[in-house]
Parts: C-alpha cells; sequence; structure tokens
C-alpha cells in the first residue's frame, strides 16, 4: 500500500491502554504490534510519521481498583503506566511519544476541546434521575450499585449486567438496589449533564465513512447499524471524583465521561511531543493540516468512538480539525 499522494505525513495511534493493570500479549496483537510495523514501514520508505500513544488513566473501573489497594487513583494509574511503558519498550515498541491522560497538559487540552464546543452552544443538557449513596454523599456509577436482578433473581447484579445471566441492565431496574461498597441504601435524585447530540452530524459521517473506501468491511458494517438506529444523543459529563473536571461554574464533582475525554488524549500526546521539541505549536501540522492523514489502530470494542464519536468531536470543533 502506497500514501496518496495528496498526503505529506501520517499520524498513526495505538488505542490508549486502559491504566488498570498490566498489558499483555492479547493487547500487542491487537492494535499495537501492526501499527508498529506499518510505522517502521513508513519510516524506511522515508515517509514523514508520528506516531502516539498514551496510557488511559480516567475511568470507574480504575477508582474501584485503587480502592481495593487502599491507594489513590493516581498512585495506582502512575505505577501501571510505569510498568505499561517498560513492557512496551522491552518489546520493541516505537512511540515517538507515550503519554498520561492525568497529566495537565491533558486536563488543559480537554477542557480547551469541550469549552470550545460550548461556546459555540453543540451540547444540550438534560436532566435525569441517577442512584445517589446518602452514606458516602455521592452519585454512584452504574458499577458501584449492586442488587437483585430483576431477570434471574439472583442476588449481587450490578448496575450495568447481571453477571450470573448475562443480561445488561439499567440501575433503576435491580430490586432494593444498594452500594457496593458499604451495602447501604440509595436513593434517587436528579442530576444534571452535557449530552453531544451525535445525530447531528449523522450524515457527515456516513458521508465520511463512504469515502474510505480502504476501511474494513466489518467496521462499516457496524456503523451502518448505528446509522439506521439513528445516532443517539451521548452524556460527556459524569458525577465522579476521578476525573478530568467539567471547566464550568457549579460543576463541582462532573467530571468527563472518558470516552468524550480520552480520544483528546491523543491531542493531547502530539503536543506535548511537539512541546518537548521546542516547536509547541507544532502540533496542529498533525491534526489541523490537510495534507496529514490520520490513522488509527483500535480494538473491535473502540469501533464506536473512532468511527463515530470522535469524528464527530472533531466536526463539531469546526473546519480546523
Ligand atoms: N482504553 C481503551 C481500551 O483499552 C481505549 C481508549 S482509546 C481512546 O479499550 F481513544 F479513547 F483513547
Ligand atoms: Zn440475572
Amino acid at each position: 500500500m502506497s500514501t496518496p499522494s495528496k498526503f505529506q505525513r501520517t499520524l498513526v495511534t495505538s488505542a490508549l491502554p486502559y491504566a488498570n493493570g498490566e498489558i499483555h500479549l492479547g493487547h500487542l496483537a491487537g492494535a499495537y504490534l501492526p501499527a508498529d510495523i506499518y510505522v517502521r514501514y513508513l519510516r524506511l520508505r522515508g515517509e514523514d510519521v508520528l506516531y502516539i500513544c498514551g496510557s488511559d488513566e480516567y475511568g470507574v473501573p480504575i477508582t474501584l481498583t485503587a480502592e481495593k489497594l487502599g491507594i489513590t487513583p493516581k498512585e495506582l494509574v502512575d505505577r501501571n503506566h510505569a510498568s505499561i511503558k517498560k513492557s512496551f519498550a522491552g518489546f520493541g515498541m516505537s512511540f515517538d511519544n507515550f503519554s498520561q491522560t492525568s497529566r495537565d497538559i491533558h486536563t488543559e487540552t480537554a477542557q480547551a476541546f469541550f469549552k470550545d464546543l460550548f461556546d459555540q452552544g453543540v451540547f444540550k443538557q438534560k436532566t435525569t434521575e441517577q442512584f445517589y449513596s446518602p452514606s458516602q454523599d455521592r452519585f454512584l456509577a452504574d458499577r458501584y450499585i449492586e442488587g437483585t436482578c430483576p431477570k434471574c433473581g439472583s442476588e449481587g447484579a450490578r448496575g450495568d449486567q447481571c453477571e450470573a445471566c448475562g443480561s445488561s441492565l439499567d440501575p433503576t431496574e435491580l430490586i432494593d438496589p444498594r452500594n457496593v461498597q458499604d451495602n447501604s441504601p440509595l436513593e434517587l435524585r436528579e442530576t444534571t449533564h452535557w449530552f453531544l447530540p451525535l445525530g447531528d452530524w449523522q450524515a457527515k459521517l456516513e458521508e465520511m465513512i463512504d469515502a474510505h473506501p480502504e476501511w474494513k468491511d466489518n467496521v462499516k458494517q457496524y456503523c451502518r447499524g448505528w446509522f439506521k438506529d439513528g445516532l443517539q444523543d451521548r452524556a460527556v459529563t459524569r458525577d465522579l471524583g476521578w476525573g478530568v473536571p467539567v471547566p464550568l461554574p457549579d460543576h463541582a464533582g462532573k467530571v468527563f465521561y472518558v470516552w468524550f475525554e480520552a480520544p483528546v488524549g491523543y491531542i493531547t500526546t502530539t503536543r506535548e511531543w511537539a512541546a518537548a521539541r521546542g516547536e509547541p505549536e507544532a502540533w496542529r501540522t498533525w491534526w489541523q493540516d490537510p495534507g496529514t492523514r490520520l490513522i488509527h489502530f483500535i480494538g473491535k470494542d473502540n469501533i464506536f468512538f473512532h468511527a463515530v464519536m470522535f469524528p464527530a468531536m472533531l466536526m463539531a470543533h469546526g473546519e480546523d480539525y
């Protein structure tokens, strides 16, 4: 495969691995080794290529693991980041930069990205009822909620699914919902969040996908399925303590949904790379110059976020990306 001549350079990303544990061979075979081989091939051909990645360090599973180990989430992700980085280095992965989403530069990048969309009036605000733990004085993510499964009656079903019968659940369906951590009862309270109306970009996304004959068939099939159902509004904020804070007044205790902020991590790690070279603005060439092509190496469960959500976010940002 040769680079089409309209492109002067190629930006390659591998999905940011969760810093919730070690990486193993299964990871390498998926989004990492193939990308590294491809990047080395482009470099050998003398092409202009940048290969970036980093650890994905927010989200509920990180908080749960840290609580189990009795350490802070930041301690956990720093530890795991170091070990992931070391394993990748040991395998000879040739990233130009490998960052972390818990760094200040990512907070800045993600907040600025959000603010830009916010100021353009892109988001919708909605108020919904969510489970709140009076004993801990916080809203609980689905994984923190436990109760009796409404489908099979087994106890210990989680707010997102019942492991016993495999049903996927909404926390409000659980019978006798409780806080996983202290078994205390919960109450429903209203909370307000910001949503990205993905449907507003559906037509443009469909065009984008049609313009890419080289995409794998299964990826396009998934996308067509989502388009057929119509793209829904997607919440981009959450009531959680561990995440990038929402940069708005009166939003204490609210952070970005990981799948809003983590893909912006690709931009962050490019910015960090550019800053380290003493050319802080050089990241723009890789994200805002039409002569750059962007190639994501991902796993199957990441298709929606890379083929629909992140492109919609970039489209919403404007012609600059
Ligand atoms: N951490 C996710 C996973 O391992 C991938 C995140 S990719 C990004 O499935 F685009 F969000 F960064
Ligand atoms: Zn069940």
